[in-house]
């Protein structure tokens, strides 16, 4: 929770602050698939990442107009120390494709960022899940 909540959140202030003054730059924050609807397996990590994801969300628009843009990324599993040892969940990918991703967000202008792209629909529904069907789900 500090590191991805707190530590986010104070490393930020002081960051728009700055790019404020100057009047452009661009905020990315690593966030996750976690954070739009946590599961029960790794619920403290997918709310750490829910804060930090509203937070962003919510500056994004405070910022709005001001010429310094936010863009929010939201991997699903990503091959990496992280989640070595583990069993690659469905569309897994890789930390260039997620680079990659996040090089051509920032020459698009767009502001969120699903990697791979599949994801935004698979969460689109999964979010909308009635609880007593999610709770069914295995993972
Ligand atoms: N891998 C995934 O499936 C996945 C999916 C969605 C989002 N993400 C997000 O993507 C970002 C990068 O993760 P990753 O997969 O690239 O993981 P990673 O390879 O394990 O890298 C994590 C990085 O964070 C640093 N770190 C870990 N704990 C820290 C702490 N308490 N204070 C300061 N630094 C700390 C590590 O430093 P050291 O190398 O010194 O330990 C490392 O550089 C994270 O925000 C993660 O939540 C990952």
């Amino acid at each position: 929770m500090q590191t991805n909540y707190t530590g986010v959140v104070s490393v930020t202030i002081p960051l728009v602050r700055r790019l404020r003054g100057q009047g452009h730059g661009t905020l990315v924050l690593f966030s996750s698939v976690a954070a739009e609807r946590p599961r029960r397996s790794n619920f403290v990590y997918g709310s750490s990442k829910a804060g930090a994801d509203a937070f962003y969300q919510g500056l994004a628009d405070s910022l709005a107009g001001s010429g310094v843009d936010v863009v929010v990324v939201r991997p699903g599993f990503v091959r990496t120390k992280m989640t070595e040892g583990l069993e690659p969940a469905p569309l897994s990918t890789t930390p260039e494709a997620v680079a990659e991703a996040v090089a051509r967000a920032l020459r698009r202008g767009d502001g969120t960022v699903w990697v791979p792209p599949a994801l935004r629909f698979v969460m689109a529904g999964v979010r909308h899940l009635p609880r007593p069907v999610f709770r069914r789900l295995d993972f």
